[in-house]
C-alpha cells in the first residue's frame, strides 16, 4: 500500500487529487521512462508535494487496459503517487471529449469551440467515480483531501457521499466563467452540486469567485454570502488564493553557470536584434494566432524592426488527440510560415517557432535572454509563465507584456497590460516595450519581482490547507431526505407518544412556497389531514405563521386548530378567540421610516412587493429577477439594521422575503403562550422551513422531534424534504394512531421525488 512521505504525527496527510500526476510515463517507453508533467497545475503543486506528508492521485499519462501493465506502471512510479488508470477509450471520452472538448473551451469563453452536440457526459461521471473509488479506498479519518481542477468537478460531491466527515477542498486552476456563459453547460446543476460537496472552494481571482456565486444563484437559487454559502447545514467557504511560483528557485537557477552559458548562446544565435519570447502550451486559449499577427502588424508598420526583431515561440505539445489542438497547430505553423516568407532576410526570420517542450535549463535561459516576454492568452486561470519570467530576471531588466484576461494581470499591474483580442494594441505594446528606456524597465521589473517574491507557491498551498483545516465541518441534523423508510419509522415512533402538540409552520412546510401569498391556499388533502390530526385523541395542533390574521382565518379558520399570526403578534387558542399580544401599531415609531424604505426598494426592484401586516412589514422579492432580488435584499437588510439600531424591532431574512417585526413577536414565545402550563408529558413536534422557525425549535424544550424542511443551517434534529414529505409523515402518524395500516412507500418516494 502506498504511503505519504514524512507524515506528521497526528496531523493527517494531504491527499492531492488531480487528473494528471506530477509525473507522466512516456508513451511506448521500454524500460518505462518517467518525466515531469507539463502545465501550471503540476509545476505549482509539485513543490507542495515534495515537502512531504502527501499522497497524489492521478492519471499516469498513458492509457492501459486492466492487467499487468498497470501493475508495472504502479511499480515504476514513486511511492507517494497513486495512479488512477484509464483505457484509451475512457480517456478519449472523458479527457478529450468532455473535460477538454467541452468544459475547457466553455470556461475560457470560447463558445465557438464547444461542440454542437454535447454527448457522453456519463464518461465524465464515471471518471470522477473512478477517482472517488481510489481516494475513498486510501483515505484515513484525519486526512485532508484536496481536489484540483476542471476534470474533477463532481468529485467533491461523490467523496462527500462516501466520506461524510472528511475535510474536502477544491481548487479551480482555470477561470470560472460569467454565470451567463456557465449556464450554457447542460450539466450545470450537477457541476455546482458536485463542487458544493467541498468545505472550501478556491479560485485564482475574485472575479472567478464572484462568477461562481452568481452561478449558484442563477442556476440553483442559492444565495451566498461574500465568502461562504450554506448548503444543507454545512458552510462551504469560497476564497481567493492566487497561485504563486517558487520564485527563489527560479532566481537561483538563473544564476547558475549552465543557465548563464545557455542564455548567452541563445542570445548569440539570435543575432544582435531584440529577442521577444513566448512560452505556452500549444492551446487555442493562449492567443498564439493573434500574437503572430501582432508581430506581422509591427513589421508592416515599422520597417526598422524587420531585420532587428525575433519572436522565439516555444509551443509545448498538448492534448494532441483533440482535433481542435491539431488544427491550431496547422493554423499557426501556416501563419508563422507566411510571416517568415514575407519578412525573413538572409540573416534572420522574425518568428522562430519550436514545437517541443524545453527542460528547466533551457526554460530559465530563455527567460534570462529575452528582452520582452509576450504572454497574451485570450483567457487564462493564472499563467505561471509570466511570473516565472519575472522571477528569473535577476538582472532586474526585461519587459513583460501581459494579457488583461490572465488571472496574473490582477496582481501584476506593472506589466504592459494588453487586450489580447486587439492585434493592433499588442503590436503597440510590443513597440512600447522595445522602445522603453532602461530606468522605466528596471522600475517596473523591481515592483513585479517584489510581488512575485512575496507570494511563493508554498504560501498559496499553505493558506489553502490551513483555511481548510480551520473550517469546522458541521454534519447538521439527521437527514431524512430521500429516506422514506426512516420517515415512516419516525411516524410510527411518534404514534407511540401518549400526548402530542404539533407546532407547524405553514408556508414552505405544509404548502409549497407560491409566487404570491394568496396562491398558497390549503388544498382539500391538507384540510382533511389537519382536521384529522386535530381531532385525534391527545393530540393538539397549532399552525404558527408569519401570515396575517385575515389570511389564516380565511385558509384555516374553520378547523379546530390554534393559530399564531404575524410571528406571535396575534394568537388564537384552541377553540378560542384571537388575542392581540403586542400593543397598538401607533406605538411603533420605526414603522413609518421602514415602510418608506421598503416602498423605495419596491419601486427600484421590478416584481417585488410590500406587505403591511398589523404591526410587521415585509418586502417580498420572489417574483423579481433572481440576481437583482438577492443583491437588493442583502443591501436592504444592511440598511434596515442601521436604521433600526436602537429600535425594538428585528430584521428577518426569510425565503425570498425581508421582514421587520417588533422584537416582542417571535414564534417561540407565541408557542409558549399557547401552551401555558402544558402537562410535562405532552411532547412537542415542531416543523418549519426558515429562520423564524428556529425560535419554534428552541421553544420545543429539547424535544427530539424538530424538523427543518430546508437546507439552511438549523437547530432542528431532522432535515426533511418539503411539504409532501411533511404531509406524508403526518398522514402516517395519523393512520397509525387510528390503528390503520399506513400506506406502503411508493416508488416515487423511494426515488426521492417527494419534493
Ligand atoms: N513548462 C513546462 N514545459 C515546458 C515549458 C514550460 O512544463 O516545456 C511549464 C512552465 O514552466 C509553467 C507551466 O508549464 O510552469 C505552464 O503554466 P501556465 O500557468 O503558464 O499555463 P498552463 O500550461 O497551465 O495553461
Ligand atoms: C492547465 C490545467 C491543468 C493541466 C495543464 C496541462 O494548467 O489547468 O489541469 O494539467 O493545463 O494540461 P494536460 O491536459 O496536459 O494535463
Amino acid at each position: 500500500m502506498p504511503d505519504g512521505k514524512g507524515v506528521e504525527e497526528g496531523r493527517g496527510r494531504v491527499l492531492l487529487v488531480s487528473n494528471r500526476l506530477p509525473v507522466s510515463i512516456a508513451p511506448n517507453s521500454e524500460p518505462i521512462v518517467v518525466k515531469p508533467s507539463p502545465g501550471g497545475l503540476a509545476t505549482g503543486l509539485r513543490s507542495v508535494h515534495a515537502s512531504g506528508s502527501s499522497l497524489w492521485f492521478g492519471w499516469p499519462g498513458v492509457n492501459t487496459e486492466p492487467g499487468e501493465e498497470r501493475e508495472r506502471i504502479a511499480r515504476a512510479l514513486p511511492p507517494s503517487v497513486v495512479p488512477v488508470h484509464f483505457s484509451a477509450d475512457e480517456m478519449a471520452r472523458f479527457y478529450d471529449g468532455i473535460a477538454n472538448g467541452v468544459i475547457w473551451p466553455l470556461f475560457h469563453y470560447l463558445l465557438e469551440r464547444v461542440p454542437g452536440d454535447i454527448r457522453d457526459w456519463s464518461s465524465y461521471e464515471s471518471a470522477n467515480q473512478r477517482f472517488a473509488d481510489a481516494v475513498a479506498k486510501e483515505a484515513r479519518p484525519d486526512d485532508l483531501i484536496w481536489v484540483q481542477d476542471y476534470h474533477l468537478l463532481l468529485l467533491p460531491g461523490l467523496l462527500r457521499d462516501r466520506l461524510p466527515r472528511a475535510r474536502i477542498g477544491f481548487f479551480l486552476h482555470i477561470p470560472f466563467p460569467s454565470s451567463e456563459v456557465f449556464r450554457i453547460l447542460p450539466y450545470r446543476e450537477a457541476v455546482l452540486q458536485g463542487l458544493l460537496g467541498a468545505d472550501l472552494i478556491g479560485f485564482h481571482t475574485f472575479n472567478d469567485q464572484r462568477h461562481f456565486s452568481a452561478a449558484l444563484l442563477s442556476v440553483l437559487g442559492f444565495d451566498s454570502e461574500l465568502d461562504r454559502v450554506e448548503v444543507e447545514g454545512r458552510s462551504v467557504r469560497l476564497h481567493v488564493f492566487p497561485m504563486g511560483i517558487d520564485a527563489a528557485s527560479f532566481a537561483a537557477r538563473a544564476l547558475e553557470p549552465d543557465v548563464i552559458a545557455a542564455s548567452d548562446k541563445l542570445r548569440a544565435s539570435h543575432g544582435a536584434g531584440k529577442l521577444v519570447l513566448g512560452i505556452d502550451r500549444l492551446d487555442y486559449t493562449k492567443g498564439l494566432t493573434r500574437k503572430f499577427l501582432a508581430i506581422e502588424r509591427l513589421l508592416e508598420r515599422s520597417p526598422k524592426y524587420r531585420d532587428n526583431l525575433r519572436l522565439l515561440q516555444v509551443a509545448v505539445p498538448s492534448r494532441e488527440n483533440v482535433s481542435a489542438y491539431r488544427e491550431l497547430k496547422r493554423e499557426i505553423e501556416e501563419i508563422a510560415g507566411r510571416i517568415n516568407g514575407a519578412y525573413a532576410t538572409l540573416h534572420s526570420a522574425p518568428i522562430h517557432y519550436v514545437y517541443d517542450s524545453v527542460d528547466q535549463t533551457e526554460l530559465v535561459a530563455s527567460y534570462r535572454a529575452a528582452d520582452v516576454m509576450l504572454v497574451t492568452p485570450l483567457r487564462d486561470g493564472m499563467n505561471l509563465v509570466a511570473k516565472e519570467y519575472v522571477a528569473s530576471r535577476v538582472d532586474g531588466d526585461g519587459v513583460l507584456i501581459l494579457s488583461e484576461f490572465a488571472g496574473a494581470a490582477s496582481e501584476l499591474a506593472e506589466a504592459l497590460v494588453v487586450n489580447p483580442y486587439d492585434v493592433a494594441a499588442i503590436a503597440g505594446s510590443l513597440e512600447r516595450a522595445l522602445e522603453m528606456d532602461e530606468p522605466e524597465r528596471r522600475r517596473r521589473m523591481r515592483r513585479l519581482r517584489e510581488k512575485v517574491e512575496a507570494r511563493p507557491v508554498e504560501l498559496w498551498a499553505n493558506s489553502f490547507i490551513s483555511t481548510l483545516r480551520l473550517e469546522p465541518t458541521s454534519l447538521g441534523p439527521s437527514d431524512l431526505r430521500r429516506r422514506p423508510e426512516q420517515v415512516a419509522a419516525l411516524a410510527d415512533e411518534l404514534a407511540t407518544q401518549p400526548e402530542l402538540v404539533f407546532a407547524l409552520d405553514y408556508d414552505g412546510t405544509l404548502v409549497p412556497i407560491q409566487s404570491t401569498p394568496d396562491a398558497a391556499a390549503p388544498d382539500e388533502e391538507l384540510c382533511a389531514l389537519l382536521a384529522g390530526l386535530a381531532e385525534a385523541p391527545n393530540v393538539r395542533v397549532a399552525v404558527v405563521s408569519g401570515r396575517t390574521v385575515e389570511s389564516l382565518e380565511r385558509f384555516l379558520g374553520r378547523l379546530p386548530l390554534a393559530l399564531v399570526a404575524e410571528h406571535g403578534v396575534w394568537t388564537r387558542t384552541w377553540g378560542g378567540k384571537w388575542t392581540r399580544n403586542i400593543e397598538d401599531v401607533t406605538a411603533h415609531a420605526w414603522r413609518a421610516p421602514v415602510l418608506a424604505m421598503l416602498d423605495d426598494y419596491c419601486a427600484r426592484t421590478p416584481g417585488s412587493s410590500v406587505e403591511q401586516k398589523t404591526v410587521g412589514l415585509a418586502w417580498h422579492y420572489r417574483n423579481a429577477e433572481r440576481q437583482l432580488g438577492a443583491t437588493r435584499a442583502r443591501e436592504l437588510r444592511l440598511n434596515l439594521v442601521q436604521i433600526l439600531a436602537r429600535q425594538p424591532a428585528t430584521v428577518l431574512g426569510g425565503r425570498k422575503v425581508v421582514e421587520v417585526r417588533p422584537q416582542e413577536a417571535d414564534k417561540g414565545g407565541a408557542l409558549k403562550r399557547l401552551l401555558g402550563d402544558a402537562p410535562a408529558r405532552e411532547v412537542i413536534v415542531a416543523m418549519g422551513d426558515d429562520r423564524s422557525d428556529e425560535e419554534l425549535f428552541r421553544a420545543a424544550g429539547g424535544s427530539p422531534y424538530t424538523f427543518a424542511a430546508s437546507s439552511l443551517p438549523t437547530h432542528a434534529h431532522y432535515r426533511i424534504d418539503g411539504p409532501p414529505a411533511v404531509r406524508d409523515l403526518l398522514a402516517r402518524f395519523l393512520a397509525k394512531r387510528r390503528g390503520h395500516e399506513p400506506p406502503s412507500i411508493s416508488a416515487e418516494q423511494r426515488e426521492g421525488a417527494l419534493t
